[in-house]
C-alpha cells in the first residue's frame, strides 16, 4: 500500500516569497508544495499539504493526521522556540515528525537556537531553503522504507 505523507507549515509560512526573502528564499508556498509533490510522484506516494497560523489548528490537523498519514514533514515556523502544546501533540500521535527548517536556525538569533519539537522529532533539517522539504521528505520516505539504501 502506498505511503501517506502530511507537509505541514506553521505560522508565516503562507507568506513564503514576500516575508524576508533574503531569509526565506523568493519560492512561494504553492511552488514549494508543487515541488514536494514532484519530487514524491516517483515514490507514488499520497501526499496533502496544509498550512495555519494558529497553533491550536496546527495541533487539531496533527490529530487528524494521525488517523490517516505514515508521517509529517513539519515546519512550525516560531512555535518551534515556544510550543509545548505543539510538542505534546507530537509525541501523542504516534507517527514519525521529520522538523524542517528552510533557514540555518543556528547561525540566527539565539531564540531561534532553542527548538521545543526537535527531542520528539525523528530528526530535523535546517538551512537549505526549500530543499529542507525535499530533504526532510527523503529522510521521512527513508525511514518509511520507500526509498531504499543505496546498492552497493
Ligand atoms: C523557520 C525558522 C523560525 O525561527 C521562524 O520563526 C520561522 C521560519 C524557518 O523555516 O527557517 O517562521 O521555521
Amino acid at each position: 500500500m502506498s505511503k501517506k505523507i502530511l507537509l505541514l507549515h506553521g505560522p508565516n509560512l503562507n507568506l513564503l516569497s514576500t516575508r524576508q526573502p533574503e531569509v526565506y528564499g523568493s519560492t512561494t508556498l504553492d511552488q514549494v508544495n508543487a515541488m514536494a509533490a514532484a519530487h514524491v510522484r516517483p515514490y507514488k506516494v499520497e501526499l496533502r499539504c496544509e498550512q495555519s497560523n494558529h497553533e491550536g489548528a496546527l495541533i487539531d490537523i496533527l490529530h487528524v493526521a494521525r488517523d490517516w498519514a505514515d508521517g509529517v514533514v513539519f515546519n512550525p515556523g516560531g512555535y518551534t522556540h515556544t510550543s509545548i502544546a505543539l510538542r505534546d501533540a507530537i509525541s501523542a500521535i504516534n507517527i514519525p515528525v521529520v522538523e524542517v527548517h528552510l533557514s540555518n536556525v543556528y547561525a540566527r538569533e539565539e531564540f531561534r537556537h532553542v527548538s521545543l519539537v526537535s527531542p520528539v522529532c525523528l530528526g530535523k533539517i535546517s538551512g537549505f531553503g526549500w530543499r529542507s522539504y525535499i530533504l526532510g521528505l527523503d529522510a521521512l520516505l527513508g525511514h518509511l522504507g520507500v526509498i531504499s539504501a543505496p546498492q552497493l
